[in-house]
């Protein structure tokens, strides 16, 4: 809609993960170098993850494309991981090209096992790359942890890539995965942009849409420097303000993105209305949660007109622990 007159070929700012839009920042340089060397150098199990939107299904489709160059690897690419441990590996075998219809679990093992360690035999990479592992119950993380067992003296024989949101390194971090988690090779954590790779991340994206050689200043740094408050530095977010503020400014036909528009979209987008389960994941979860009981509990002795006990802004437990500390 607004792709002519602002000279782009098409629009700039889609939130599908495109691996021809990558904007090599220094931290998805390493996540995609940790997950390509992790599998080409057989080190069995890798794990990426990232706050929601960072970048991580796009840093799979590189590893992808990657992959798909070289003859010798194959790969079973999972990406709805809500799976009983039975249809978990019927998913995966059939993915490998195996038979899975009417087989048990036992049966979908064997044949597993009979492939990868047929193909290891023969100096073939075989890869499981699991998307969305967060939702991986602790029965199917059971089966992984079985699948990392498929090794000769030297290697690993089933290379395993498990991405998520935070919450896998919740999951992986709990006791009752002690055993698999001492299994990871290699660890990366994706983190948002800062303001200096969001800027390089706008332009990066303008630039390859450019309609011509015109150098037009469509988001001038006080407008990037808005978009950098409003996300956070997350890419999908900064997409989406980005995209919604083009049309907005297309609308009022605007030359360029003034910072007032983004202001706007992030309004709309409620962008700076966090929730409190969205708060505790942002980082001060316990502290947050004790100051709000608190809180609850103040107002109700106030409505009971009882006198208060404890001030206000008196230090919560948790902080009272943390200095007696
Ligand atoms: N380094 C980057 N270069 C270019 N685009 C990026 C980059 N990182 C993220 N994006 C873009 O941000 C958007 C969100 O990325 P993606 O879907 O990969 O996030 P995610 O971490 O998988 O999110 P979720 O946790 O919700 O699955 C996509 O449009 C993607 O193309
Ligand atoms: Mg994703």
């Amino acid at each position: 809609m607004y792709e002519s007159f602002y000279n782009l070929k098409r629009g700039p700012f889609d939130i599908t993960p495109d691996p021809s839009f990558l904007f090599s920042t220094k931290r998805h340089n390493e996540a995609l170098a940790a997950l390509y060397y992790g599998v080409r150098w057989r080190k069995g199990f890798v794990v990426l993850t990232g706050q929601v939107g960072t970048g991580k299904t796009l840093l799979l489709r590189c590893l992808l494309q990657l992959l798909k160059q070289s003859k010798d690897v194959a790969y079973a690419y999972l990406f709805s991981s809500r799976l009983s441990p039975t249809e978990f590996l019927q998913y995966i075998v059939s993915d490998f090209g195996l038979p899975s219809g009417g087989k048990n679990k036992g049966e979908l093992l064997f044949d597993l096992c009979n492939f990868v360690v047929n193909r290891g035999l023969n100096g073939l990479t075989t890869v499981l790359i699991v998307d969305e592992a967060h939702h991986l119950s602790a029965e199917t993380l059971e089966e992984v942890r079985l699948l990392t067992n498929l090794e000769t003296a030297e290697q690993k024989l089933l290379q395993i890539v498990l991405v998520g949101q935070p919450e896998l390194d919740d999951k992986l971090d709990s006791v009752k995965l002690t055993q698999l988690k001492q299994r990871i090779a290699i660890r990366s954590h994706l983190e948002p942009l800062d303001q200096e790779d969001t800027k390089g991340y706008i332009e990066s994206r303008l630039r390859l849409v450019r309609a011509n050689s015109h150098t037009e200043i469509l988001f001038p740094d006080k407008t990037i420097a808005a978009v950098f408050r409003h996300s956070r530095g997350i890419p999908r977010l900064i997409n989406t303000i980005c995209e919604n503020a083009l049309l907005s400014c297309y609308a009022k036909q605007l030359p360029s993105v003034t910072p007032e528009v983004i202001d706007e979209v992030a309004r709309d987008f409620r962008l700076n209305v966090v929730r409190p389960a969205e708060v505790d994941k942002l980082g001060g979860f316990d502290e947050i949660d004790l100051q709000r009981a608190a809180r609850i509990l103040l107002d109700l002795y106030s409505s009971m007109n009882r006198p208060l006990t404890r001030d206000i802004d008196a230090p919560s437990p948790v902080a009272a622990r943390a200095r007696q500390a």
